[in-house]
């Protein structure tokens, strides 16, 4: 299975992602904890991106297609992935094609639904582990103890972009840049809309289902 997560930030493609990916037993791929992990270790690609992401812009094409490429040569790739975060431009979606292939049964890309005025509440609210990556929130999925992660006992907390004035520039960002890479994976009818409201588990179900049915 080669699945690709298309979103706003904060629709949840992180969260559904990752249990996804531990269902079909292939790699979760995330640019963007790719780039936060290239931040943390201050690698020439993280020294670039720091900036960027912190605005809530995005990261230049040519620098997340050599990221990707060279994620997606490792073996453990090879039987299948889950992106969440990539393609988010049109030249990244084109390329993208050039790596996997465009056949039908290769691809399948779900696009999480889930209006702007939702957003800024899960944004804001969002806390994560930085050692794991795991992703809770203050309402709806608190860890156990307010403010460590319940895997391994870490600090969580808010990402440097997770502040409403970035978030509304990546809501900017996804309408003008990412909904375009939609409109061209639903054209290859291949894309599926999944409503992206409600309990984690019932968006899962929906996702699963979506998949099983081939519905678009
Ligand atoms: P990235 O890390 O990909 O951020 P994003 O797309 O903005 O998405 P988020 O991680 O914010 O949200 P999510 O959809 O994963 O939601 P989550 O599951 O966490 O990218 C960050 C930056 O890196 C970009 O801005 C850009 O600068 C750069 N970048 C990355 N890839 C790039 C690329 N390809 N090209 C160029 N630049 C790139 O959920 C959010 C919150 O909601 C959590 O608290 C969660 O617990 C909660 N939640 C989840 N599901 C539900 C639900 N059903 N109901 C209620 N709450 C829920």
């Amino acid at each position: 299975m080669k699945i690709i997560f298309i979103g706003p930030p904060g629709s949840g493609k992180g969260t559904q992602a990752k249990r996804l990916a531990s269902r079909l037993a292939v790699p979760h791929i995330s640019t963007g904890d790719m780039l936060r992990e290239a931040v943390a270790a201050g690698t020439p690609v993280g020294q670039k991106a720091a900036s960027i992401m912190a605005s809530g812009a995005l990261v230049p094409d040519d620098v997340m297609i050599e990221i990707i490429n060279d994620r997606l040569a490792q073996p453990d790739a090879q039987k299948g992935f889950i992106l969440d975060g990539f393609p988010r431009t049109l030249v990244q979606a084109e390329k993208l094609d050039g790596l996997v292939g465009n056949g039908k049964s290769e691809l399948r890309v779900l696009q999480l639904l889930v209006p702007d005025d939702a957003i800024v509440r899960r944004i804001t609210l969002r806390r994560t582990c930085p050692q794991c990556g795991a992703i809770y929130h203050l309402e709806n999925s608190r860890p156990a103890s307010d403010s460590v992660c319940d895997r391994d006992g870490v600090e969580v907390i808010a990402r440097p972009d997770d502040n409403e004035e970035a978030v509304r520039k990546r809501l900017d960002v996804f309408h003008r840049d990412t909904v375009p890479v939609a409109s061209y994976y639903k054209a290859k009818s291949i894309l599926r809309e999944v409503d992206g409201i409600g309990p984690v588990d019932e968006v899962f179900e929906r996702i699963e289902k979506s998949l099983a049915h081939g519905s678009s």
